[in-house]
């Protein structure tokens, strides 16, 4: 696994998320396996990435599809078992490619043997790995904490007599990592997965970790409002979370190349920024803002600009437009006349700008949102918040081929796949050099041979109004990328410099010569590598 001169893997490739139920089906169960990922590996390496993050395939009772894991050191039979996730490891490696797992240390399942011990007895050493705590003096909560995914934070255990958190679903007990035992139990749980050769992890809600020790309830300010209507000052962001992210990035320091990239869900990037320590914490820290920010050239550089400006100079970006979380950007920025456009344009955005992109899976074909019929849905969240609130539409099979199934399996698949997989899939893009799959494909490419783009500085460039124009540099090397994000065309004058190389999100238009006479169609960008 060469990692070349300046070329530092995390840093400078591009990381592709498989949702593990809807890549692929090896063994027609309908559900998505390790056995098919590693099938398709060759499309991971013909689209020319650098490495796969997994959503969680330990063994879990699913009640958030594998968010909720019994055993952090096994795989669920769903997806295969050790030995099969050894096998990915090896071919995947053999072609260059890094896999990240996903790491859930703020809570496990109420499956868990540590939590069936924690709650059988008051008095068991591991009660404490959990958070319990004696009922408010009127026989209710202990205090005011409200879970993520409705309702409140704290579950009654008959049988003991007290309360236990939990952030999200009552099957998914928060850990205390004030018990060092516990935090000692999570150590290890990271080792072995390093010892079998994973190259890192993306690790959910690290900002849960730490709570307030006293367990205060939050201000509320708006009571109607439920979990949105406090402010969340007691039940997460504690500042004791930074020291157990140092433990756990200690260990990852200790074995070569490894990485930590966290999903710190906070709304102030500021503060999100801050879980990069002092270069001892996260590798990288999730930068969701571009999921929030609407299709606007302003606001998409205002974004940019200010988490570049927040990450300190020995951490690193990271960029993200879609995710198992959130509506597909596809979709988020659909328009009737403009839609395919606009994804292009979002890829050259995501793969050009400063920071490791993550793509989420079929993003590259341009996937949308699916709408799953009331009785298809699957995601709890429909149940314990609203209908609307479901993350399945984000997670709908992986189209491959317009065969039965969509090549993603002969069964009838988990979620019901797209109505458009027959003409939207791997197979009838890779025919066609002018689809969306090809773009990517040929924007990474760019990408990988152009290192102003993968480490270079960035800076924005005055631009006329709707379109946001950027320049990357490293040594010698410029790179101009310019992006019209108007339904209408732009006129550019971006000076004196001649164009050496570049791409533009069009497939019919050509490049130009000069740089002072740049004509950009509606929703078109291009990237241009310019000498003096
Ligand atoms: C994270 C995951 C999400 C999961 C939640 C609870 O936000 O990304 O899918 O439901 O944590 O583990």
């Amino acid at each position: 696994m060469g990692t070349g001169g300046h070329r530092s893997w995390w840093k400078h490739g591009v990381i592709y998320q498989i949702y593990p139920r809807s890549f692929q089906d090896a063994n027609g169960d309908g559900v998505g396996d390790l056995a098919g990922i590693r099938e398709r590996l060759d499309h991971l390496q013909w689209l020319g990435v650098d490495g796969l993050w997994i959503s969680p395939c330990f063994p879990s009772p699913m009640a958030d599809f594998g968010y909720d894991v019994a055993d952090y050191c096994d795989i669920d039979p769903l997806f295969g078992d050790l030995s099969e996730m050894d096998r990915l490891l090896e071919e995947a490696h053999a072609r260059d490619l890094r896999v990240l797992l996903d790491l859930v240390p703020n809570h496990s399942s109420d499956q868990h043997p540590w939590f069936a011990e924690s709650r059988g007895d008051r008095n068991h050493p591991r009660r404490d790995w959990y958070v319990w705590r004696d009922p408010a003096a009127d026989g209710g909560p202990p205090n005011n904490w409200l879970s993520i995914f409705g309702g409140p934070a704290w579950e009654w255990d008959e049988a003991t007599g007290q309360y236990y958190l939990h952030s999200f679903l009552k099957e998914q007990p928060d850990l205390d990592w004030r018990n060092p035992e516990l935090v000692a139990a999570m150590h290890d749980v990271v080792r072995f997965w390093f010892d079998r050769g994973v190259d890192g992890f993306r690790i959910d809600v690290i900002h849960r970790i730490a709570k307030d020790p006293e367990l205060r309830s939050n201000p509320v300010l708006d009571p109607s409002r439920g979990y949105g209507g406090q402010r969340h000052i007691h039940d997460e962001n504690h500042p004791d979370v930074h020291e157990r992210l140092r433990g756990l990035r200690r260990i990852a320091d200790a074995y070569p190349e490894r990485v930590l990239v966290g999903e710190v869900y906070l709304m102030d990037p500021a503060e999100v920024a801050t879980y990069y320590g002092k270069g001892d914490e996260l590798h990288q820290a999730f930068n969701f803002s571009l999921m929030q920010t609407p299709f606007d050239a302003a606001r998409m550089r205002d974004e940019i600009e200010r988490f570049h400006a927040l990450v300190p100079p020995e951490g690193w970006p990271n960029q993200v437009l879609s995710s198992h979380d959130a509506r597909r950007h596809a979709s988020r920025y659909d328009h009737p006349l403009l839609g395919e456009a606009r994804a292009r344009l979002l890829a050259l955005l995501l793969l050009t700008v400063r920071g490791t992109p993550f793509l989420y899976y079929g993003e590259e074909l341009g996937l949308r949102n699916v709408e799953i019929p009331e009785d298809r849905l699957r995601d709890p969240l429909a149940w314990t918040l609203h209908p609307a609130a479901s993350r399945d539409g984000e997670r709908t099979p992986m189209p491959w081929s317009a065969e039965p199934g969509a090549g993603f399996s002969p069964a009838e698949p988990w979620l019901p796949l797209g109505p458009d997989a027959s003409t939207r899939n791997v197979a009838v893009q890779r025919e066609d050099p002018a689809s969306l799959l090809h773009w990517y494909r040929t924007l990474l490419a760019f990408r990988r041979a152009t290192p102003a783009l993968e480490g270079g500085a960035q800076q924005s460039l005055p631009a006329p109004a709707e379109v946001y124009v950027y320049e990357r540099r490293l040594g010698t090397e410029r790179v101009i990328v310019a992006l019209n994000f108007a339904d209408e065309g732009r006129e550019l004058d971006l000076g004196a410099g001649a164009v050496l190389a570049g791409l533009r999100s069009d497939p019919s238009g050509a490049l130009p010569t000069r740089l002072s006479e740049l004509r950009l169609a509606p929703c078109e960008g291009v990237v241009l590598r310019v000498g003096s």
